[in-house]
């Protein structure tokens, strides 16, 4: 059902030393920072040939990566994000399969405009999923 990573999320305290280590230590392309007000992050894409790096730095007093910087003061992986062609069939198949969905379970405009669901850690490996209508 999952196709490709599309991306792994990093939750960061500093968005632009982030940004220079990868673009000056790792040397990879990466984007001007883009804020999102309504997902409560900034965000830069890094782009790697196969697939993407997300760095999140919080926005706003109730961005929903907050607690988890609190929680990883030097930052750390956030989620990992995976295709789908259908995200209400694989939605559905997942709840069959007894995997919790976060959140109403109605899939929301993520960060790239797509549909976007998450997967409660607990049934993925302790890794926070992201699926995404590609
Ligand atoms: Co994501």
């Amino acid at each position: 059902m999952i196709g490709r990573l599309n991306h792994v999320a990093i939750v960061v305290p500093d968005i632009a030393a982030a940004s220079a280590t990868y673009r000056r230590t790792l040397g990879a392309g990466v984007s001007e920072p883009c804020p999102l007000p309504a997902h409560g992050v900034t965000v830069v894409f890094v782009e790697l040939p196969n697939t993407k790096i997300e760095l999140l730095e919080p926005l706003g007093p109730t961005s929903p990566v907050a607690r988890f910087l609190q929680r990883n003061p030097a930052g750390g992986m956030h989620h990992l994000c995976y295709e789908v062609d259908d995200i209400i069939a694989a939605r559905d198949k997942l709840r069959a399969e007894g995997a919790k969905v976060l959140g109403d379970g109605e899939p929301r405009l993520g960060a790239h405009d797509k549909p976007v669901l998450f997967l409660h850690p607990k049934d993925f490996c302790g890794t926070l999923i992201e699926l995404e209508q590609a």
